[in-house]
C-alpha cells in the first residue's frame, strides 16, 4: 500500500527499500500522546475559525480519543508503510471517519506537527526529570540528618585538604542539581512556544488562530517566524545538553562513592540491593550501579554530539535530516531518567562508616590551613605563617605526630607570644568549629543551609 504523503504527482510506487529506509514510526510512535493532543487542539481551532463545522470537530476529537485509548491498551497497530506516528494516527482517523477525518490536516503540515509534538514531548520530559532531581535533592537533605556531626576529609587534587561536615558534601550535590533544574526551567521556557500553524514553511492562506491552539496546548507564546520554527530544534539540543550535564554531575558523584566504598577508603557501605557479584570471585560485592551511572553519562554526551552535528549546516527550513533528532533525544532522556531512578534509593540507603572515617581523620594534617589562619589572626603575615606551618608539618611527619601533639615550644618558634589557645583550633573538630565564612563548612552555616533547602524543597 502506498504512503498517504504521496500525492497524484508520483509516477511510480515507492521502492520497498525506501519505505524501510525512511520510516520513523519505529521510534516516533513514542510521540503519540503529544501528537493526539496537538491534533485535538488543531481540530477545535479549525471549528472555532469556521474551517470545519462544530460537529465535525467533535467527531474528530472523539475519534482521536478512541485512537489514544486503543494505543494505550496496546491494541493499535503502527504500520511501517505509513511512515511516521503522524500519518499512522491520521490514517486511523480517516478509516473511522472517512471525509471528516480527511479535514484534520487543513492548514497543517507534518513539519509544524512534528515540531509541536516535540515541543510538547520536551516539556513533559523536563517536568518529569525535574521531579526526579527534586527527589534526589530530598534524599541528600535526609542524609544531612542521618549523618549529623560526621566529619569527612575534603579533597583537592584527590589529596586530603581540609575537614568538612558530611552534610557539606550532600549540600554540594544539591547545589549542582539545583543548577541543573534551573537550566531545565530555562530550556522549558524556550520550548514552550507554539509552532503549530506555520504549516509547511511559509504559513497559510487559511484564517487560522495560532493563539487559540497555543492556549489549548499550554504554550505561553506563538513562534514568530515560520521559516525559523520549522527548522528550530534548539530546544531539543538544549534539553540534551542539560541532560548531559546532569549525567556529568551524576558521574562525579558515582565516582566519589565508588572510591569511598573501596577497602582503601572504607568511608561508605553501599546497599547490597544496589551491588552485584562476581561469577568467579566469591568475595566480590561490586558497585556496578555506580559504574554504570558513570558510564551512561558517555551515552548522553554522545547523543548531544549527534544532535549538534545533525543540525550543523542545515539550510532553512525543514529538512528530512531532522527526523534523526528523535532517537538521541529519546535515548538521552530515558538514560538520565533511569540513572536518577536508581540514584535516589542508593543515596537514601548507603551508610557512612563514622568509626572507620574518624579513626583515620587525624592523618593528612587536615587542620594545617586552620592553624595557618590561627597564626594570621595573631598578627603573623600569611606568607610567613604558610611557610612556618609547612615546617611544623614536616617536623610532625618526622616525629610521627599530629600538629596538635607538638609541644608549645614548637609553635613559639615563630612567635614567643603564642599560648595554649592555639590548640583550640587544632584537630578536625577544632578546625571545623573555627570556620566562619558564608558558604563554609561552619556548623552554623551548614545548619542554616539545610533549613533553607528544607524550605525550598518542602521537606
Ligand atoms: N517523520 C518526520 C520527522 O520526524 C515528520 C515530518 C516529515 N515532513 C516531511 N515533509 N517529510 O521529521
Amino acid at each position: 500500500m502506498s504512503s498517504p504523503s504521496r500525492s497524484g504527482a508520483f509516477e511510480q510506487a515507492v521502492d520497498q527499500r525506501v519505505e524501510k529506509f525512511s520510516e520513523s514510526v519505529s521510534f516516533d510512535w513514542q510521540l503519540y500522546r503529544q501528537d493526539i493532543r496537538g491534533s485535538i487542539a488543531h481540530a477545535r481551532m479549525l471549528a472555532q475559525q469556521g474551517l470545519i463545522s462544530e460537529s465535525e470537530s467533535q467527531a474528530i476529537v472523539g475519534g482521536l480519543r478512541d485512537i489514544l485509548a486503543e494505543i494505550e491498551a496496546g491494541k493499535f497497530q503502527f504500520q511501517q508503510h505509513l511512515e511516521d506516528v503522524h500519518m499512522n494516527i491520521e490514517h486511523a482517523l480517516i478509516e473511522r471517519l472517512g471525509d471528516v477525518g480527511r479535514k484534520l490536516h487543513t492548514a497543517r503540515s507534518r513539519n509544524d506537527q512534528v515540531a509541536t509534538d516535540l515541543r510538547l514531548w520536551v516539556r513533559d520530559a523536563i517536568d518529569s526529570i525535574d521531579a526526579q532531581l527534586r527527589e534526589l535533592q530530598s534524599a541528600f537533605i535526609e542524609r544531612c540528618d542521618h549523618d549529623q556531626g560526621v566529619i569527612l576529609p575534603a579533597y583537592t587534587h584527590l589529596r586530603r585538604a581540609q575537614p568538612v561536615l558530611a552534610a557539606h558534601y550532600w549540600l554540594a550535590y544539591c547545589e549542582k542539581f539545583e543548577r541543573d533544574r534551573e537550566r531545565l526551567a530555562d530550556c522549558r521556557r524556550r520550548a514552550n512556544v507554539n509552532s503549530l500553524g506555520i504549516a509547511a514553511v511559509a504559513g497559510t492562506t487559511l484564517p487560522i488562530d495560532r493563539r487559540f491552539t497555543a492556549e489549548q496546548l499550554g504554550f505561553v507564546d506563538v513562534a514568530r517566524n515560520s521559516l525559523d520554527v520549522s527548522s528550530d530544534r534548539d530546544f531539543a539540543l538544549e534539553l540534551v545538553f542539560c541532560l548531559s550535564l546532569i549525567g556529568v554531575h551524576l558521574s562525579g558523584w558515582a565516582e566519589e562513592w565508588i572510591l569511598w566504598s573501596t577497602t582503601e577508603f572504607d568511608f561508605l557501605d553501599l546497599p547490597h540491593g544496589f551491588c552485584t557479584g562476581s561469577s568467579i570471585m566469591p568475595q566480590k560485592i561490586n558497585p556496578d550501579v555506580l559504574e554504570l551511572t558513570r558510564g551512561k553519562a558517555a551515552r548522553v554526551i554522545g547523543n548531544l554530539q549527534t544532535l549538534l552535528v545533525l543540525v550543523k549546516g542545515l539550510p532553512l527550513a525543514y529538512n528530512r535530516d531532522l527526523q534523526e533528532d528523535k532517537p538521541p533525544l529519546f535515548d538521552a532522556a530515558k538514560t538520565i531518567s533511569e540513572c536518577l531512578d536508581v540514584a535516589v534509593p542508593l543515596v537514601r540507603q548507603a551508610r557512612l562508616k563514622p568509626q572507620s572515617i574518624s579513626a583515620r581523620l587525624d592523618q593528612g594534617f587536615l587542620d594545617a590551613t586552620t592553624l595557618m589562619e590561627a597564626l594570621i589572626k595573631r598578627g603573623i603575615p600569611q606568607r610567613t605563617a604558610h611557610h612556618f606551618v609547612g615546617e611544623l608539618v614536616r617536623e610532625a611527619t618526622c616525629r610521627g605526630l599530629r600538629l596538635a601533639d607538638l609541644p608549645i615550644e614548637e609553635f613559639q618558634k615563630i612567635s614567643p607570644n603564642l599560648d595554649h589557645s592555639i590548640y583550640d583550633e587544632l584537630g578536625v573538630q577544632g578546625a571545623i568549629e573555627a570556620f566562619v565564612s558564608e558558604g563554609s563548612t561552619a556548623p552554623k552555616r551548614v545548619s542554616e543551609q539545610i533549613a533553607a533547602w528544607r524550605a525550598r524543597l518542602g521537606n
